[in-house]
């Protein structure tokens, strides 16, 4: 059983930050420092334990808290207030706070004190967990996106052919979300045919649970995932806005293991929210030079927009044959980001699949597999492992 701990530190002021990581660095191999806007997400994103919280100067405190205490109930929060302020103390009690200190004056007691709080709490944690004897069920789910600056790479074709790999290779539970917003997606690939789409949680999105979205999504007949398509029309598309898709994948985390995401190459608030929300994206690169030209174009747009990718990009090359052989082992020297996939040219394989809209996986044992459906297979595979 896995009884490391993970702490999560919340302060927007960078001196405090990095006393704070000092302090929780010597009690616990995992510790990850973020700002208050980035808190929920990362509480998603993973399992957290005991979050050191240091009050914001902008009244969210209290609300952050809050959501925090729902995403994990169990979680130890730890809140540091730099002025005594018995409201303060009453309504991060309520929300949920654990400890209430007041820095500066009562760092010396917070660092003195610390150890002992890490060392209750991990015993509390391992006895519940012996309690429980391994139900604890499905963990957080990942979300893992597909995404190319080029339209046309293939970014459609390999997260359908990804996600029912998935499905029918483990027995982890898949959804499919089109994101597109235009017709030939998803949808086409897999002939669903339905009137319903993402767009339609609008509604509910405060509410947000999984009924709502087995509601919506289409059980895909051969693997048995769950698809959630994009609304063909564009405009409407348009009207979800990124509080939306962070919501709906924020959910559709809980409910699965793996979320797959299948992104548009443009880029817009809706995209850039879900590559934000990611764990992975596989970025799809043909081997070409107008292909790395763009992908060097995006680089410089995340480092802009400040979107993180070193710990979450990967690339999965698409379209390989003969002719680019060579190229292949020189693209592994250019890129900047670890290769994940090789997935061969297999237009003749594809082909009757495309042209009748049948997905390339139908059963976990095929008899004959197609040369894309083989390379997709070592891909799962290879990230079902992580
Ligand atoms: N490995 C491959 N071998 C042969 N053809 C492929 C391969 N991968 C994708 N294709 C073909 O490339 C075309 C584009 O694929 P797809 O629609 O998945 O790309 P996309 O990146 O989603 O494009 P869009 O920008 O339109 O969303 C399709 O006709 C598909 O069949
Ligand atoms: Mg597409």
């Amino acid at each position: 059983m896995d009884n490391s701990l993970n702490i999560m530190i919340v302060s927007d002021d960078e001196a405090l930050m990095s006393q704070l990581m000092t302090i929780a660095e010597t009690k616990a191999d995992r510790v990850i420092g973020v700002k208050s806007k980035d808190a929920v997400r990362e509480m998603n994103r993973d399992i957290v334990h005991i979050v050191i919280f240091v009050d914001t100067d902008s009244d969210t405190s209290v609300e952050i808290v809050q959501m925090l205490k729902v995403i994990n109930q169990n979680a130890l929060i730890l809140f540091i207030a730099n002025e005594s302020d018995f409201s303060l103390l009453r309504n991060t009690t309520r929300a949920g706070v654990d400890e209430f200190y007041v820095f500066p004056e009562e760092s010396g007691l917070f660092s003195s004190r610390f150890p002992n709080t890490v060392k209750s709490y991990a015993a509390k944690k391992a006895a519940s967990e012996e309690s429980k004897t391994l139900s604890f069920g499905r963990g957080r789910g990942k979300i893992i996106s597909f995404y190319s600056g080029k339209g046309g790479s293939g970014c459609s074709l390999l997260s359908s052919t990804f996600a029912q790999t998935m499905k029918l290779e483990s027995s982890a539970e898949v959804i499919l979300i089109d994101l597109n917003g235009q017709y030939g997606g998803v949808e086409t690939l897999l002939s669903i045919e339905s009137n319903r789409s993402l767009a339609d949680l609008m509604p509910v999105i405060d509410e947000l649970n999984e009924n709502h979205i087995r509601n919506v999504s289409q059980t895909q007949e051969h693997s048995q995932m769950e698809v959630l398509i994009s609304p063909c029309d564009a405009e409407v598309l348009e009207t979800l806005n990124d509080e939306f898709i962070a919501r709906l994948l924020r959910t559709c985390r809980r409910t699965f293991d793996y979320v797959v995401v299948d992104l548009p190459s443009t880029i817009n608030e809706l995209v850039v929210t879900a590559m934000e929300e990611s764990d992975k994206i596989y970025y799809v690169l043909t081997p070409d030079t107008p292909s790395l030209k763009i992908l060097k174009q995006y680089e410089e747009l995340c480092e802009r927009l400040g979107l993180l990718l070193s710990s979450r990009m990967e690339i999965a090359l698409n379209k390989l044959s003969k002719d680019y052989e060579v190229k292949q082992k020189d693209l592994k020297n250019v890129l900047r980001y670890p290769v994940v996939a090789s997935i061969r040219q297999d237009t003749k394989g594809l082909q009757p699949f495309i042209n009748q809209g049948i997905p390339v996986r139908k059963l976990a044992k095929e008899r004959k597999m197609i040369p894309f459906a083989k390379d997709v297979r070592k891909f799962a595979r290879e990230v079902a492992k992580q």
